[in-house]
C-alpha cells in the first residue's frame, strides 16, 4: 500500500491482489480484496465491530453513528435516515447550485487554477455550512477544524503519533466540541430551518437525540462529509481531464451526469478502505483473525471485481445496474450518500456548463493523499486555447 501507484492507479493493482485472496498484514491485521469477502465483513457487525477506542481517535466519545454497533446503531439511523433522504436532500438543490455557481464564477475567466484550492476543498465545506445554517464567513474556521483533526501531521510536519500532532488533534477536537456546543445552544434558543434544529425536534418511537448525541453527530459530519466529497471531485475532474472524449460526452449530454457520477465513484472509489475490529477469534476468507485485530476491506477492489461487476475495467457512464459499494455496505452504509450525489452532480453540471474545456499541464504528475484519494493539487488550464 506504500507503492505510489496504489494511490494513482490502484485499478491496475487490484486484480493481482484479488488473485491472492485475503492478505495477512502482520500487526496491521488482514486486508480483504474480493467483493464477497468485503460484503461478509461489512454485514456481520457482531463479529466485525465498528467500535474504536477513543484513545485512538482523539475524541471524547465515539462518533455517532459510525463507531456505534447495532442494535444501538439502528436507533440512531432510524432518526437520521429520514433527515438525509433523497427527498429532503432535493430541497437543497437550489442553495447547493447557487454555491457551485458562485465558485465557478470566480474561476471561469481565469487561464489556470488549482482546482483543489479554488473548488474541491471549498465547495463541500460551504454546503455543510449551509446545511447547518451558518454564514459562509465561517469557512476558514471549518477548514482549520477539518485539517487539524483529519490531517494534523500535514500541519505540524510531524508523523501522526508524534506528540505535536497528537496535541494538535486534541486541541482541534476540543475546539470542535466547543464550537458545536454553542451552535446547538443557539438553535435550542432560536430554532431555524437547519439540520441542527431538525436534530433537536425529531422524535422517533418516543426517542430523541441528546445534546451529546448531536455533538457527536456534528463532529462526525465534519470528518465524514467534507474530505470525501473533495476527494471524489478531485478524482472525477482529473479523470475527465485525462479522458476528453468522456468529458465531451457529458458536455453534449448533461443527462449522462448522474450515471457518470456513479461510474466514477465505482472506478475511482475515493474512499479506499473501511476497517472493522474482530470481537472474537474468528476467520474470514480462510484467514485466521484474532480478537481485537483489524480487518480492512478495499472498496475499490470490490468495485472492480468481475465476480460482481460485468466488464469492470470498462468505464461506462450508462452502466446499469451499477452495484458499486463506494458508499460502503451493510448497516453503516453512508448516511450522506444522497447529499454527496447531489453535490457531485451539481458540481459537474455547473462546472461543465461554464468550463467545458480544460486540461492538466503537460507533464503533470498527480500526488494523492492516502486512505481518501484527494489530490494535493490539481492545476487545470482552462479554455480552448489551453
Ligand atoms: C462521495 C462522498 C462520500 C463517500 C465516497 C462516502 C463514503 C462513505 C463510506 C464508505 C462509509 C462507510 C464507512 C464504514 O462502513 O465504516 C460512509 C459512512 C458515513 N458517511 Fe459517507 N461518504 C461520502 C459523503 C458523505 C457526506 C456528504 C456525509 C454527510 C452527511 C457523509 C456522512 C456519513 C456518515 C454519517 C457515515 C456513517 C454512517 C453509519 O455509520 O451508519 N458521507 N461514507
Amino acid at each position: 500500500m506504500e507503492n505510489p501507484a496504489f494511490l494513482t492507479a490502484p485499478q491496475a493493482i487490484f486484480p493481482a491482489l484479488r488473485a491472492k485472496g485475503a492478505l495477512p498484514l502482520g500487526t496491521r491485521g488482514v486486508l480483504l480484496t474480493r467483493s464477497a469477502d468485503i460484503a461478509a465483513l461489512l454485514t456481520n457487525p457482531a463479529v466485525f465491530s465498528s467500535g474504536v477506542a477513543t484513545t485512538q481517535t482523539g475524541t471524547e466519545r465515539p462518533l455517532i453513528p459510525l463507531q456505534i454497533d447495532p442494535p444501538r446503531h439502528r436507533d440512531y439511523r432510524k432518526i437520521l435516515d429520514p433527515l438525509f433522504s433523497p427527498q429532503r436532500m432535493k430541497q437543497m438543490e437550489g442553495p447547493i447550485t447557487e454555491l457551485a455557481r458562485g465558485l465557478v464564477d470566480t474561476i471561469a475567466a481565469e487561464r489556470e487554477v488549482d482546482f483543489v484550492d479554488r473548488f474541491s476543498v471549498r465547495f463541500p465545506s460551504q454546503v455543510f455550512l449551509s446545511l447547518l445554517g451558518l454564514p459562509l464567513d465561517q469557512l476558514p474556521t471549518f477548514l482549520e477544524f477539518k485539517d487539524g483533526f483529519i490531517r494534523p501531521e500535514a500541519i505540524t510536519g510531524q508523523p501522526r503519533g508524534h506528540e505535536d500532532s497528537v496535541a494538535l488533534l486534541k486541541k482541534t477536537a476540543t475546539a470542535i466540541y466547543e464550537y458545536f456546543d454553542a451552535v446547538i445552544a443557539d438553535r435550542r434558543a432560536s430554532p431555524g430551518d437547519d439540520i441542527v434544529s431538525r436534530f433537536l425536534e425529531t422524535e422517533v418511537d418516543g426517542a430523541r437525540l441528546s445534546h451529546e448525541d448531536i455533538l457527536d453527530i456534528c463532529f462526525l459530519f465534519l470528518v465524514a462529509g467534507l474530505d470525501t466529497v473533495s476527494a471524489s471531485l478531485d478524482c472525477m475532474m482529473l479523470h475527465l481531464a485525462l479522458h476528453p472524449e468522456r468529458r465531451q460526452s457529458l458536455v453534449d449530454n448533461p443527462a449522462l451526469i448522474p450515471g457518470a457520477v456513479e461510474e466514477l465513484l465505482r472506478w475511482e472509489s475515493p474512499v479506499m478502505m473501511v476497517a472493522r475490529f474482530a470481537t472474537q477469534d474468528t476467520e474470514i476468507a480462510g484467514c485466521p483473525v484474532s480478537k481485537g485485530q483489524v480487518v480492512t476491506g478495499l472498496l475499490g477492489s470490490a468495485n472492480t471485481d468481475e465476480e460482481e461487476i460485468p466488464d469492470p475495467d470498462v468505464v461506462r457512464f450508462d452502466r446499469e445496474p451499477n452495484r458499486h459499494i463506494a458508499f460502503g455496505r451493510g448497516p453503516h452504509r453512508c448516511l450522506g450518500s444522497h447529499l454527496a450525489r447531489l453535490e457531485l452532480r451539481i458540481a459537474l453540471r455547473e462546472w461543465l456548463a461554464r468550463i467545458p474545456d480544460y486540461r492538466v499541464p503537460e507533464g503533470f504528475e498527480p500526488t494523492f493523499t492516502t486512505t481518501i484519494r484527494s489530490l494535493v493539487a490539481l492545476p487545470l488550464q482552462l479554455g480552448q486555447s489551453a
